[in-house]
């Protein structure tokens, strides 16, 4: 058993949709979560930017003496995950966009996916992507500009919703019966995702299946732990801290760092 604590790190507030998910499962075990919002969006920026940053991050969860890293992020994980693993000892769970079980559910023959440019360019959703676009059409679309609204608190806002029309419509004109949303902040989307897209479409995200995961290491590990004493959450950022209660619809202490 290990009371250490669950780290978690995204280039903002987004990752906590997949902190949501753990502490759910997971209710028992320590958490810390780090939103690099200062550095956000992580998505328009180059592989080494983005590797120099998530190695910022599991120095700091790796100070505190983090037991397990969740890199809560489709952009850091799709460009750095795999050098992260080969410079540190400790357990990454990584988020890649879900094209798998849209590609294999998909009556319609299409589905779309709506992550950011660096995730839609990095080598491994091309890996991925590649397997199923033989028998699958998939439409590709960045998501420019989403996360820069989610992160300054314009998340139901009339930008956002033009926006959204703007990269749905070529999706619905393809007659996607999928979506996959490939961006931690993306779930949050789900009310006008909802209300743009016709009914019959499908969202997908990988939060659960992340949360399952992690689990599944910790065990694999002998890392769980099994105390029952209430779990201890701890969020910090280095941006908008009102931002990141209003979407975990909690009341924490989020505490201010410079990282
Ligand atoms: C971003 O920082 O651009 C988005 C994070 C993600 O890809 O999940």
């Amino acid at each position: 058993m290990n009371k250490n604590s669950i780290g978690i790190f995204d280039s903002g507030v987004g990752g906590t949709s997949i902190w949501k998910e753990i502490n759910a499962l997971l209710p028992n075990e320590n958490t810390l979560y780090l939103a690099d919002s200062k550095h956000a969006p992580y998505g328009s920026k180059g592989k080494n930017a983005i590797i120099d940053l998530s190695i910022k991050n599991t120095e700091y969860l790796l100070n505190q003496n983090c037991k397990i890293i969740v890199v809560a992020c489709n952009t850091a994980t799709t460009n750095a995950i795999d050098y992260l693993r080969a410079q540190y000892k400790i357990p990454f769970i990584g988020i890649e966009p879900a094209i798998k079980p849209a590609a294999l559910q998909t009556k319609t023959n299409a589905i779309g996916i709506l992550a950011t440019k660096g995730t839609l360019s990095s080598a491994l959703f091309s890996k991925t992507a590649g397997i199923f676009s033989k028998s699958v059409h998939i439409i590709e679309q960045v998501g420019e500009g989403i996360v820069d609204l989610i992160e300054t608190g314009k998340l139901d806002s009339p930008e956002m919703r033009s926006l959204l029309k703007i990269y749905l419509n070529p999706m619905i004109t393809a007659n996607i019966d999928h979506l996959v949303l490939g961006c931690t902040h993306y779930p949050y989307l789900m009310p006008l995702l909802l209300d743009i897209l016709p009914n019959h479409v499908k969202i997908i995200d990988s939060g659960e299946a992340v949360a399952r995961q992690t689990k599944a290491i910790l065990q694999q590990n002998n890392l769980l732990n099994t105390s029952t004493s209430l779990a201890k959450n701890r969020f910090l950022t280095n941006g908008n801290p009102e931002t990141m209660n209003t979407l975990l619809n909690q009341k924490f202490n989020i505490e201010i760092a410079d990282f």
